[in-house]
């Protein structure tokens, strides 16, 4: 019986690790008194700190034009540094520092999950009530904008679309066996995942978790989904039971939705089906997978490796946890031409409307009390 340690991906308790260490450190360079090194430019390791006065001006006093988005907890801004570098800027709204030093080691451990599938940290900015984190710029945005638009999926061929599949595979097996840790994203969709200059995948929100250490199990019973649905695993949408099984059922409906590019989630009809899934098992169990093809594929010499790809997604996508592959086996299958793969059993959600993205259940909603009393079930395997 192995231990799993599940991660809860809430983005301020992370915060709250991060701003920790950002305090700590402000702590140090103050007493220091000198100019704190540090370097910014690509290639460092490192974990920087950054001055508010250097953020304001990197993004035009936070200027609306550079807005990127709004996250649960805050915007996230398009900025440049003096030195040139690109970045993103997510500026939390603020909250008192109740229970920041007791995370610190946690938070380490955040700032170094580093992996070339993984949007990177590069730092954070902790002064007064501000509290700012800085990631890598990411160019061409998210997964979902190209894949849902006619127009934009013709700038991705097939073989793109197999790297995309194959690097956000990559970083999910890293986060779910990186150290003797386990990272379990819990809200793995297509807007998460961003595209670097090259468009390769880069999986966003996974960091900015809350790192459980076995002895907290004890005691605490709440549950609460956080997810989005259409991607959430049916034990999780249901019992609020998750596991890396439910990060690879998310993956499934995005392997499916990269192929037919069609939403899982949303009011369509997809045959006699009202969702994706059951319209994808019962084309396979027909033999018609290729009609799932999204008209921009063509199938023609790469059509073993299509139906490989919806094979594999229908693994992923299967009602019983314990039936689904692991990351793992997934990357195995993925690179392999020869391996023989299980015949799927009948998906989960069949016969259920799945409600749209835009009703999906946000973080917002939560006070900073529930972030800190977050849920975690724990899981033997
Ligand atoms: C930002 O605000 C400061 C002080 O209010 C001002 O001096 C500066 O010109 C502003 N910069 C931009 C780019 O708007
Ligand atoms: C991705 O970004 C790079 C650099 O900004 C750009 O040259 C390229 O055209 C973009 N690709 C797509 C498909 O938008
Ligand atoms: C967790 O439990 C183990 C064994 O019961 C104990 O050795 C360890 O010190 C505990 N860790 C913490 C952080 O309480």
């Amino acid at each position: 019986m192995l231990w799993v340690i599940p991660v809860v991906a809430v983005p301020l308790t992370a915060a709250a690790f991060i701003l920790s260490i950002c305090y700590s450190r402000r702590l140090k360079r103050k007493r220091k008194g000198s100019r704190y090194w540090r370097k910014k430019q690509g290639k460092n390791d490192e974990f920087s700190l950054f001055d508010f006065e250097e953020l304001l001006e990197a993004t035009s006093n936070f200027s609306e034009e550079n807005i990127l988005g709004q996250g649960g907890f805050g915007t996230v801004y398009k900025g440049q540094l003096r030195e040139g570098l690109e970045i993103a800027v997510k500026r939390l709204a603020s909250h008192s520092g109740q229970g920041f030093t007791e995370f610190q080691n946690e938070l380490q451990l955040i700032a170094k999950l580093q992996h070339t599938n993984l949007v990177r940290l590069l730092g954070c900015c902790s002064q007064e009530e501000e509290k700012i984190l800085v990631y890598e710029y990411l160019p061409n945005k998210s997964l979902d904008f190209f894949i849902f638009d006619e127009n934009k999926r013709a700038l991705l061929d097939w073989s793109k679309l197999v790297e995309i599949i194959e690097g956000v595979a990559h970083g999910l097996l890293y986060l779910h066996k990186h150290s003797r840790l386990l990272v379990v994203h819990r809200d793995l969709k297509p807007s998460n995942i961003l595209l670097d200059d090259e468009m390769n995948p880069k999986i966003s929100d996974f960091g900015l978790a809350k790192i459980f250490s076995s002895n907290d199990t004890e005691g605490d019973t709440t549950r609460r989904v956080v997810g989005t649905y259409g991607y959430m695993a049916p034990e999780y949408a249901s019992k609020g039971i998750f596991s890396i099984k439910s990060d690879v059922f998310s993956f499934g409906v995005i392997i499916l939705e990269i192929l037919s590019g069609k939403r899982n989630s949303g009011h369509q009809q997809f045959g006699d089906f009202i969702n994706l899934l059951g319209h994808a098992w019962q084309l396979w169990e027909e033999r018609k997978w290729i009609d799932l093809l999204d008209a921009s594929l063509v199938p023609d010499s790469h059509s073993a490796k299509m139906m490989r790809c919806i094979n594999i997604a229908l693994l992923c996508v299967q009602e019983n946890a314990v039936d689904r592959p692991t990351m793992g086996d997934i990357v195995s299958m993925l690179s392999s031409e020869t391996m023989i793969l299980d015949e799927p059993k009948q998906p989960a959600y069949i016969n259920v409307r799945v409600g749209n993205e835009e009703s999906s259940t946000t973080l917002e909603s939560y006070s900073i009390n529930d972030l800190f009393s977050i849920p975690f079930i724990h899981l033997f395997i």
